[in-house]
């Protein structure tokens, strides 16, 4: 494929669903055209952009390899708290008729939408499902059969308390959690392209919409046309929640920046509470490229949104789910606008070690060796027992070829972290031509801690998001091919 090609495809793929492919991230665009291209008899890329000007199904099959659907239950369960008892009360205080209505809009496979019936139910029993009409959307057809299938495993739950769990779903051996009938009887799934040029008919009325973690893949053009048809889309005092990582980015002109009980939202009503300017201060986006600061009267010049005195963010919650945008951001590949986030997150604790070890990970993924190490010994020289500072050493050492250092880093941190399955993979991976007893020894470790724990993150504080089932299958065949051997 020529890069004009490239250039073809990337265009239509922005101005159709408006996801992006920086430099960085061109790699996964042409793996997913290498894909469909072959799935349509090999076809050439000439004759493939044909075929996705006309076929829509054709479109949807290729957005769907290029959607990053990261979702989990009860994500910011803050935010749940200021649905249920802020805003949903104060609707129904003003005399808003039954149902409300509800949007989740990029619902990915339904986590988000689930999550909210569930919080209703919790708080309002079995009156929750007259009282709102939930509609979720999504661009990406797979993942929205997968949300009316309803079947979850165990990862998609870090975050919801257990009992909930235990209330609203049931275990299926070999399918993992289905959701309760109750709750799946809560939401609609429609299909929805937030940059189609009308939102489909039943995208109107909306009382509170929830817009969380997809703007993040947009630039601020592409965000305010979003904003608009929200906006167009809501009822006059409805409300629009973003992630709480993303809100202030996101203040754009089109919607009113609200704070109530220390969480941002944004409202189409200019009477909601505004946000005191202090409390403003210490939510500081971690993006640099906003444009006019929030509730300062006269713009500033065009750089002064980098502050000229460090910004302590304090609020715990908040730097986590920084630290959580700067991992979405790795996850879709986008380094440079990852670096740049971790460059201001810098500006406020500069030596914060999750913060660091993520920096250094995007530096290894960017082919920057030495400052990928230099920043994991700094973690290491402070916390002795780091795996991830290890375990960064390690992939240092591997992708510089120097087997016997990436060994001894990978060993350590199966000596810190037994249960850490990829430090015993690419152990086993690196003894494998050499000490083929011990390799067997490590794969088949690596296959009995992933039973326990099939996070593609190995547990770790690093966006690995390792292909599980391919390094599943992988160890055990390397298993048995190594015992060949011997
Ligand atoms: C990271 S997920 C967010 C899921 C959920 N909102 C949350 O916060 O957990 C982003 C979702 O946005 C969807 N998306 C991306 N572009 C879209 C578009 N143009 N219209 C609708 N959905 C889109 C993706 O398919 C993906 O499922």
């Amino acid at each position: 494929m020529t890069a004009h090609d490239l250039a073809l495809f990337k265009e239509l793929v922005r101005q159709r669903s408006g996801l992006q492919f920086e430099a960085m991230a061109e790699s996964s665009l042409m793996l997913a055209l290498k894909k469909r291209m072959m799935a349509n008899q090999g076809e050439l890329p000439s004759a493939y952009y044909v075929r996705l000007l006309g076929n829509e199904n054709e479109f949807d099959e290729l957005v769907s390899l290029l959607t990053i659907n990261e979702t989990y239950f009860y994500r910011e369960p803050k935010q749940l708290d200021l649905l249920i008892n802020q805003l949903l009360p104060d609707l129904l205080a003003k005399g808003r008729g039954l149902p409300l209505r509800i949007l989740s809009a990029g619902c990915s496979t339904g986590e988000e939408p689930y999550s909210i019936a569930i919080a209703l139910l919790e708080k309002f029993g079995e009156n929750a499902g007259k009282m709102v009409t939930i509609i979720a959307g999504d661009i990406d057809q797979h993942a929205l059969r997968r949300a009316r299938h309803a079947h979850f495993h165990e990862y998609a739950f870090r975050g919801m308390p257990p009992a909930l769990r235990e209330r609203y779903f049931s275990y299926v051996p070999g399918q993992g959690y289905q959701l309760d009938a109750r709750v799946r009887g809560m939401v609609e799934f429609h299909s929805l392209n937030l940059l189609a040029t009308r939102l489909p008919a039943r995208y109107v009325d909306f009382d509170i919409v929830f817009f969380r973690n997809v703007s993040i893949y947009f630039d601020a053009p592409t965000r305010r046309n979003i904003q608009h048809a929200l906006y167009a889309a809501m009822r006059d005092t409805g409300c629009l929640v973003l992630g709480s990582a993303e809100t202030l980015a996101n203040d754009l002109g089109v919607f009113h920046l609200v704070e109530e009980g220390g969480q941002f939202y944004f409202s189409k009503d200019e009477n909601r509470p505004k946000p005191a300017l202090h409390a403003v201060k210490l939510a500081v986006p971690p993006v640099l490229k906003k444009a006019k600061p929030p509730l300062v009267a006269t713009p500033l010049p065009a750089k002064a949104h980098v502050p000229a005195a460090p910004v302590r963010l304090t609020a715990p919650g908040e730097w986590a789910e920084n630290l959580e945008a700067v991992r979405g951001l790795i996850r879709a590949k986008q380094h440079a606008a990852a670096l740049e986030r971790i460059a201001f997150l810098r500006l406020s604790a500069p030596t914060d070690a999750e913060l660091q070890l993520l920096e250094s990970y995007v530096l290894l993924q960017t082919r920057r060796f030495a400052e990928a190490a230099a920043l994991a010994q700094q973690v290491l020289a402070r916390d002795n027992w780091s795996v991830e500072a290890m375990m960064l050493l390690g992939f240092v050492a591997k992708w510089q070829d120097d087997p016997n250092a990436a060994i001894g880093h990978f060993k350590t941190a199966t000596y810190t972290r037994p249960d850490c399955w990829p430090a015993h993979y690419y152990l086993g991976r690196l003894l494998q031509d050499t000490e083929a007893a011990k390799a067997r020894r490590e794969y088949r470790t690596a296959l009995l801690q992933l039973e326990s724990n099939p996070d593609p993150d190995g547990g770790l504080r690093l966006p690995l998001d390792l292909p599980v089932a391919d390094i599943r299958f992988l160890c055990e065949r390397r298993s048995s091919a190594v015992a060949g051997r011997t």
